[in-house]
């Protein structure tokens, strides 16, 4: 028998969506703030004074009746050069704020590694990961998290400790993606054999949503992340959580559920700390069960969704590289226990 669900049936896939008018770290605060600088001031003011003008003219010339239109003009060097000039004060000054902008939203790497660039007569790419904090990787369709100075690997759920600048390496297992968290920092690429970098920062525990901002193929939409940032001693437990091998069948139902893990691929794909099955091409699942969504933020994750996702993956996420296994529903519900002790 094989069980087929629409998606229609399921939970709502998550709903929230990032908002930029609500800047939470430097980078993202310092762009938030051109862009109300150019709307409000600026445009509005460009706005209020044409308006103004041609609403003048309409009602003075109402008021002459027919007794003709206005002087007309033809060449008048003084109009013209203050014509000229105020626009170029105001492109001049546009462009002086988004130099500054730009600076201030993405600072120069940290003092060390460009030092250490230097010395190695590289460039900051050609340094090893392991000088770095976090490494991102955009694959398609769902974001990888390497934290090498702990040797812990997860997917779509990036924590960080609030308060801290941390700098990031960008880059992607296949196609060009886009990092973007619109309340934490300036887009970045991802780019294949390229490294990008980048700051995060969050002023403040919470959940910031993460989008791809680069169209990357069918699932683009579905490329979502979350960054969660939390207190040091919050983020050092889920470090310490995270480092842990999974946990291992005990139940005659979990383990006939991880012989059919084991022997269906699933470990050419994917991760299971303390299994032998190390594949980095789909997400880790050795902590599947401690992020909150499933399929890069397609559902939330449960008993129920997961059960869903292994009994017919391609009607939840079309196209992702994830194939349907066509199990049984008996198959489903061993493999569904087995994945659930991963916590
Ligand atoms: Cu990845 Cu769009």
């Amino acid at each position: 028998m094989t069980l087929l669900f629409a998606p229609a049936s399921l939970p709502k896939p998550k709903a929230e969506l990032p908002n930029m008018f609500n800047p939470q770290g430097f980078s993202a605060e310092a762009i938030s703030d051109l862009f109300l600088w150019v709307l409000v001031p600026v445009c509005g003011g460009i706005f209020l004074i044409v308006f103004g003008m041609v609403a003048y003219a309409l009602v003075k010339n109402r008021a002459r009746g027919q007794a003709g239109h206005g002087k007309l003009i033809y060449g008048n060097n003084k109009i013209e050069t203050i014509w000229t000039i105020i626009p170029l004060l105001i492109v001049g000054g546009l462009i002086w704020l988004s130099i500054d902008v730009a600076s201030d939203s993405d600072p120069s790497a940290p003092e060390d590694l460009r030092k250490e660039a230097a010395e190695n007569a590289a460039a900051l790419r050609g340094l090893d990961d392991d000088r770095f904090e976090i490494i991102v990787r955009g694959h398609q369709w769902w974001w990888e998290f390497q934290y090498p100075e702990h040797g812990v690997w997860t997917a779509n759920e990036l924590h960080i400790p609030a308060g801290k600048r941390l700098f990031l390496r960008i880059r992607s297992a296949d196609v060009i993606h886009d990092f973007w968290v619109p309340q934490l920092a300036r887009k970045i690429d991802a780019i294949p054999n390229w490294d990008n970098h980048i700051w995060l920062e969050a002023n403040k525990p919470g959940w910031y949503h993460g989008i791809c901002a680069e169209y990357c193929g069918n699932q683009h939409a579905w490329m979502r992340f979350d960054v969660v940032a939390e207190t040091q001693a919050e983020f050092d437990t889920w470090v310490a959580h995270q480092k842990k091998d999974a946990a291992k069948p005990q139940t005659q139902m979990e383990k006939e559920g991880y012989a059919l893990f084991a022997n269906n691929t699933c470990g050419n794909c994917h991760t299971v700390k303390g299994t032998g099955f190390n594949a980095t091409i789909g997400p880790d699942l050795t902590h599947l069960m401690s992020r909150k969504y499933l399929g890069s933020g397609v559902l939330e994750l449960n008993h129920d969704t997961l059960f869903a996702w292994m009994a017919n993956t391609q009607a939840i996420k079309p196209g992702c590289h994830m194939p349907d296994f066509r199990f049984t529903g008996e198959e489903v519900m061993k493999i569904t226990a087995y994945l659930e002790i991963l916590k």
